[in-house]
């Protein structure tokens, strides 16, 4: 074993993207439970083991608060962050947690997703049309990968057409490993300046989208302070386009190096078929590589070692996800296998993901709608001049230039 406070995050093997850092398997066999050193010199708690993730996740001795003491922020950036006084749900314990999701969650069932399916398949159609047009060579990323993602979580909230560029920049700075915190502190307000104009116009002038619905429902009746309806915002922006922009791009990179399970995907005719394939990119990819950050509130067992009150957990949801005690077979990618489900890639718990419904259902349609329209699809690239996105929260690509 190396040294005995790796730094984290832990490096990626060369020649292997698509894997995770190759130290958590040695982790998960021989110390499922070790410190690691972070960027502000913590040296919080990694739990590499899914049983024991899950048990972290599950328990509600374990705050997700970052103005507590000891909480293992991932960035700088998102350590200002988390001293701020007004919280969204993701930075809150129940029962402010419970009661914010409360007021989000209709909006996110399946149901309601599901009755999105036609304007999703318009917002996918209408981009592979442009892309179409303009012909090869292009960057799947710019053309499709962030827009279609972005333009669906814009309009469910009710963000005007013409301000999502803006939004797109800010939210980029602020999941960037190498934003300094003046720079994420500067792209956090400009958005929230942004929001709070929008906010006040949607009071003038209600819509029939989640942020209209949000201020008559919730502001109005004084539920939701204007302050903590920014920072609702805020999160499911930035929470909604830029994790899923990652997953559809580098997830058809995936698709691309397997041929025989991209032509499943592509041809099948049995949406369970492609939906089972969603999920094993999700786990296989687990793009959130910066992990789940915990800190516990009182003193707690795992993995059969002492985690004192104030000390902070890391929960690397991509180690869980290769845990061969689960998932046989786990690093090889395989859309057919059996025991996908109850895969972490959505988190657990009760900060499971809030768009997982649509998540999936984004890629559920996306990837088919890609890969059929254009089945010569390919890289212009070899893996190692593509450039991974080692540098940010979300792993995935920066650019993908494909033709076809
Ligand atoms: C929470 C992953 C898409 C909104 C989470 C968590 C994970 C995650 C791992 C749990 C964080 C924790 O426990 O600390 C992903 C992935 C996505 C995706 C991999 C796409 C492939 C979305 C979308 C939305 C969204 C489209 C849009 C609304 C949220 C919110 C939370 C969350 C609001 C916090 C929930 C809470 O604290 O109760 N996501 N997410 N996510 N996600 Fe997602």
């Amino acid at each position: 074993m190396p040294q005995t406070t790796p730094d984290f995050p832990l490096d990626r093997a060369p020649g292997c993207p698509f894997d995770p850092p190759p130290h958590y398997a040695a982790l998960r066999a021989q110390a499922p439970l070790v410190r690691v050193r972070i960027w502000d010199g913590q040296t919080p708690w990694l739990v590499t083991r899914y049983e024991d993730q899950r048990a972290v996740l599950a328990d509600p001795r374990f705050s997700a608060d970052p103005s507590k003491p000891g909480f293992p922020a991932p960035t700088e950036g998102f350590a200002a962050q988390g001293r701020q006084e007004v919280q969204a749900l993701s930075m809150q314990d129940d029962p402010e947690h419970a009661r914010q999701r409360r007021m989000l969650i209709g909006r996110f069932t399946v149901k309601q997703i599901a009755a999105m399916t036609p304007r999703l398949e318009q917002i996918i159609d209408d981009l592979l049309d442009r892309m179409e047009a303009a012909g090869p060579p292009t960057d799947l990323v710019e053309a499709f990968a962030l827009p279609m993602p972005s333009l669906v979580i814009s309009e469910l909230l009710g963000v005007p057409r013409q301000d999502h560029a803006l939004f797109q920049r800010v939210a980029g700075t602020m999941i960037s490993r190498e934003s300094t915190v003046r720079e994420f502190t500067a792209a956090r307000d400009e958005l929230a300046g942004f929001l709070g104009d929008l906010i006040r116009r949607k009071d003038a002038d209600p819509g029939d989208d989640l942020l209209s619905s949000l201020v008559v429902t919730r502001l109005r009746t004084g539920e939701l302070t204007p302050a903590l309806l920014v920072e609702t915002a805020i999160t499911l922006l930035v929470a909604g386009h830029e994790t899923t922009t990652n997953q559809l791009a580098l997830g058809t990179l995936v698709l691309l190096r397997n041929p025989d399970q991209l032509a499943v995907v592509r041809d099948s005719d049995d949406p369970a078929r492609v939906a089972s394939a969603v999920e094993e990119l999700l786990r296989y990819l687990s793009i959130t590589q910066n992990g789940l950050s915990r800190v516990a509130t009182e003193d707690v067992e795992i993995a059969g070692r002492l985690i004192r009150a104030g000390e902070g957990v890391i929960v690397p949801n991509a180690s869980g996800n290769r845990d061969a005690a689960v998932f046989r077979d786990p690093d090889r990618f395989d859309i057919d296998r059996p025991d996908v489900r109850g895969h972490l890639a959505f988190g657990y718990g009760v900060h499971q993901c809030l768009g997982q419904n649509l998540a999936r259902k984004e890629l559920q349609l996306a990837y088919p709608a890609l890969l059929r329209r254009f089945p010569g699809l390919r890289t212009t690239l070899p893996d190692e001049d593509i450039r991974f996105k080692h540098d940010m929260i979300a792993y995935g690509v920066h650019e993908l230039p494909v033709t076809w």
